[in-house]
């Protein structure tokens, strides 16, 4: 039974070295992505796994928990102390990942068909805020037992307060949520909470793209204004995949719509990865590569910018910004696909004014990843030039008339296209990783 995975399942091995090698030979700009260590990958990995643990430390449905309660206290204290939090705040460390962590908050604090306000997805918010389609369909879990009223971002892609209050002293929701996706300028908590007050809401921040910047304090501190704060463990904070509710000590409901609420078993193995990486988070390190980011995130976009690319909002203070291609005339789709050819990783994205999520106007790009593996400023020159080089033969060989698949057939014929394929991988291979 303890045989490696090479000679126990050589097909799954295989999957593995043709995704270490993807991963390593090209340029990942998924904002939402990252490169976690071995130290995490190994407490993954590891007995944790075996264990079933349904409950609280010292509250547990099964025995033999003596070692995954204090593994489970270690990772609250750290979190907690990771985020800087006073001791009004609380936290819980079970959530499988980012969208059963809001889930569980909603089912905590409302009643069915509460009204909750987040920002829109085509404006850069997250399905699991409340997304509605245009048609009115209810995609979500959240818009589905909720009654969702979005607020958007302005025709610049910026977030207007004053519009924000209007709508929310209209609509009354019982839950105000701050938090994105894809929107690259920081966040007011302090008027987000005068205009939760003005109408009696509680207010969320959703901090799983920006976390790495809220632990390391070079950006805005949501601990201050909010009552409760969720995260994703791992996008810039570089950790596994899981989630952590914080929660002001009065909604310690929000433990049971975790367990038993939504979920069963916590995952010991994801808790232990967690506690890894938050002590990560607290050193010197971190900071100076959350410092890195910021740096690599805005040299990217001012190079992209030089080059005569619009970028939503004309900037960034994080580590995303969105390039607008409406007057490149060419769709998301194509440059996503395109950039995946010669082995850069990015998504297409909505911008604001967009109607479909399916066929947005603009890509989303992210550096974290690419940070983590050693890039610098320099490195960014060249990326930029790469991208660019690409999106320019992709609007060469692009035609209407074609359909993404037909587009997508012509890349492998096409010389340029080839040549950037191949210093892509001799670029990438200068960042070792794995
Ligand atoms: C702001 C935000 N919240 C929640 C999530 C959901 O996280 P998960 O994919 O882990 O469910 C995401 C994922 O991209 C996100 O961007």
């Amino acid at each position: 039974m303890n045989r490696s995975l090479e000679n126990c399942d050589p097909t799954v091995w295989e999957l593995l070295n043709q995704e270490t090698a993807r991963q390593c030979n090209g340029i990942e700009l998924i904002a939402s992505e990252n490169f976690t260590s071995c130290a995490v990958m190994e407490a993954l990995g590891s007995t944790f796994t075996n264990k079933y643990a349904e409950g609280l430390p010292g509250r547990r449905y099964y025995g033999g928990n003596e070692v995954v309660d204090r593994l489970e206290i270690l990772c609250q204290e750290r979190a907690l102390k990771a985020f800087h939090c006073n001791e009004e705040w609380s936290c819980n460390v079970q959530p499988y990942s980012g969208s059963v962590a809001n889930a569980a908050v909603y089912l905590g604090i409302l009643k069915p068909h509460d009204r909750i306000m987040g920002l829109d997805l085509p404006s850069g918010g997250h399905l699991s805020h409340g997304y509605t389609t245009p048609s009115g369909k209810r995609l979500t879990a959240s818009s589905t037992y909720y009654e969702s009223i979005p607020y958007t971002v302005d025709a610049s892609g910026i977030l207007n307060y004053d519009e924000i209050e209007k709508l929310a002293l209209t609509v009354k929701p019982r839950l105000l949520i701050c938090g994105a996706s894809a929107y690259s300028r920081d966040w007011d908590y302090k008027r987000m909470r005068q205009i939760a007050v003005a109408c009696g809401a509680y207010l969320m921040a959703d901090i799983a793209h920006i976390s790495g910047f809220v632990a390391t304090q070079l950006m805005n501190n949501p601990f201050e204004s909010c009552d409760i704060v969720t995260t994703t463990t791992h996008k810039t904070l570089r950790g596994p995949r899981s989630a952590i509710i914080f929660f002001k000590k009065h909604l310690q409901q929000i433990n049971d719509a975790v367990f038993p609420g939504l979920q069963g078993g916590p995952h010991m193995n994801q808790i232990a990865a967690v506690a890894v990486q938050l002590q990560e988070v607290m050193t010197q390190e971190f900071r100076q590569y959350m410092q890195q980011v910021l740096a690599n995130s805005r040299k990217l976009c001012q190079e992209l910018q030089d080059k005569g690319y619009s970028i939503v909002t004309g900037g960034t203070d994080n580590h995303l910004f969105l390039i607008d291609l409406r007057k490149l005339k060419i769709s998301g789709s194509r440059i996503e696909k395109i950039l995946e050819y010669v082995g850069v990783s990015v998504n297409k994205n909505t911008i604001p004014g967009d109607k479909s999520a399916l066929s947005p106007n603009g890509i989303r790009i992210g550096v974290p990843a690419v940070t983590t593996r050693g890039m610098n400023e320099q490195d960014m020159i060249q990326i930029a030039q790469f991208i660019d080089a690409t999106i320019k033969e992709g609007i060469n060989i692009h035609a209407d008339e074609l359909s993404l698949a037909e587009y997508c057939k012509q890349f492998e014929a096409n010389d340029v296209l080839n040549q950037i394929r191949k210093d892509i991988i001799s670029f990438a291979s200068k960042f070792p990783f794995y």
